[in-house]
């Protein structure tokens, strides 16, 4: 039996005893354990309850020569069955290659209405150990792990003056460390101005860059209906259209953060950061371009590059305080900060490849509604083991929530006799 059509217990089982999941982890995942009222309480403000959605795996997916089963939190039905099958279809071609840089986050100290900026970047400029020693003390845990505090460049936009920090956060996002750097920065600073910073704050743009490719044989892109040379072109084509199209750009990066936001959020990272971090690079040409590209080579083959930052961490923040996100730290295999990128990047790029697919093939709606069916069956009352039935019934008739709510009462006229 595969994977997919398995319950949920028996996929626990096999990984179990393939070896990528503990027991003790498989238990907590079969627990469903919501958080506890303590936890709940302490992570937000206000908390009322708890918004619960379904934890699924892309299976299989190779980088770097490696297989991963990747975690991914997600509401839309088709997500993991995309990433799982476009996993399946770069591996048949060796997999995804990812170069990760080294992660630093940078943050930014602003000052406004400073009279003499030049003197006031000499200042600063001359006095760099002693910034130095500001962030080591305010953070001084960091530098013993062997981070903190690298780099300060001064520039002035527009009529502002201001400090670029680069800091290695080492395993962890980053954003806490930063802020806590710059803001005891600022003070420092400010001081020596003789006036207080406008602000204090990371930026969630980062120049430090992942990049994955793959390289596909055509004949392994094919479809039911359509060879795999015509795919392959098909699918360049696309990408040639999202390069002068930004209506199609931003649904082309939307399909790659369907994969790349799922796997975020299951690690327990802030996909906000992600996300802003991801736009920002699609635009910093000036234009609005897609996040990955593919190329026919002159074999015919197809080549994808996807390029976007990366700002998340392997400890630290909601990581450490959600019990699940240990269980899927430990299933993804996400060791350290370079592995979990590099996960994301190829996740990004193989969710690509199976939506420019399907939209090069048959078109997305055959495969989404088929998945869409069970969500639909639920939105028209559909409850336990009538939301499989209802959906099954669903695939005769057109997919709207007036047949599945017929579906229901019909179904339950028939027990009911
Ligand atoms: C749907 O969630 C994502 C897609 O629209 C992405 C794309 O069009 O490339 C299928």
């Amino acid at each position: 039996m595969k994977f997919y059509q398995m319950s949920a217990a028996a996929r626990r089982a096999a990984l179990v005893e393939s070896g990528a999941l503990t027991a003790a982890d498989a238990a907590v995942l079969a627990a469903a354990p919501g958080l506890t009222p303590a936890v709940a309480d302490s992570l937000i403000e206000n908390q009322l309850g708890q918004f619960t959605l379904p934890l699924g795996l892309a299976r299989d997916l190779r980088v770097n020569g490696r297989v991963y089963q990747v975690p991914m939190v997600t509401e839309e039905p088709s997500v993991i069955a995309a990433a799982s099958n476009g996993a399946r279809l770069a591996a048949l071609s060796g997999g995804v290659h990812v170069e990760t840089r080294p992660h630093r986050v940078t943050g930014e100290v602003v000052f406004d209405g400073v009279a003499d900026r030049t003197a006031a970047a000499a200042l600063i400029t001359a006095r760099m150990a002693d910034l130095q020693a500001v962030a080591a003390a305010a953070h001084p845990s960091i530098v013993r792990r062997g981070g903190g505090l690298e780099t300060v460049t001064v520039s002035t936009p527009g009529r502002f003056l201001k400090l670029s920090l680069q800091v290695d956060p080492q395993a962890a996002m980053g954003a806490n460390i930063v802020n806590t750097i710059a803001e005891a920065v600022a003070a420092a600073v400010g001081q020596w101005l003789g006036q207080p910073a406008l602000v204090a704050i990371l930026t969630n743009a980062s120049p430090q860059v992942t990049t994955a490719t793959v390289t596909l044989t055509a004949a392994t892109l094919a479809t039911r209906d359509v060879d795999g040379e015509t795919i392959a072109a098909r699918i360049g084509a696309l990408s040639d259209l999202a390069e002068c199209d930004v209506d199609r750009a931003v649904t082309h990066n939307k399909g790659i953060m369907n994969g790349i936001d799922a796997a975020v959020l299951a690690s327990g990272n802030d996909t906000r950061a992600v996300e802003a971090g991801a736009q920002a690079y699609a635009a910093h040409t000036g234009i609005y371009r897609p996040l990955a590209v593919w190329r026919q080579t002159t074999q015919g083959d197809l080549t994808g590059t996807l390029r976007l930052p990366l700002q998340v961490g392997v400890v630290g923040g909601a990581i450490s305080a959600l019990p699940l996100a240990q269980v899927t730290k430990r299933l993804g295999g996400y060791t350290d900060v370079a592995t979990l990128q590099a996960v994301l990047a190829a996740l990004g790029l193989v969710q690509n490849l199976a939506a420019l697919r399907a939209l090069a093939g048959p078109g997305i709606q055959a495969g989404h509604m088929a998945l869409q069916a069970r969500s639909l069956a639920i939105a028209a009352g559909a409850r336990d083991t009538e939301i499989a039935a209802v959906a099954a019934r669903l695939q005769a008739v057109p997919k709207d929530l007036a047949h599945a709510q017929a579906i229901v009462a019909e179904l339950r006229k028939d027990d009911a006799q």
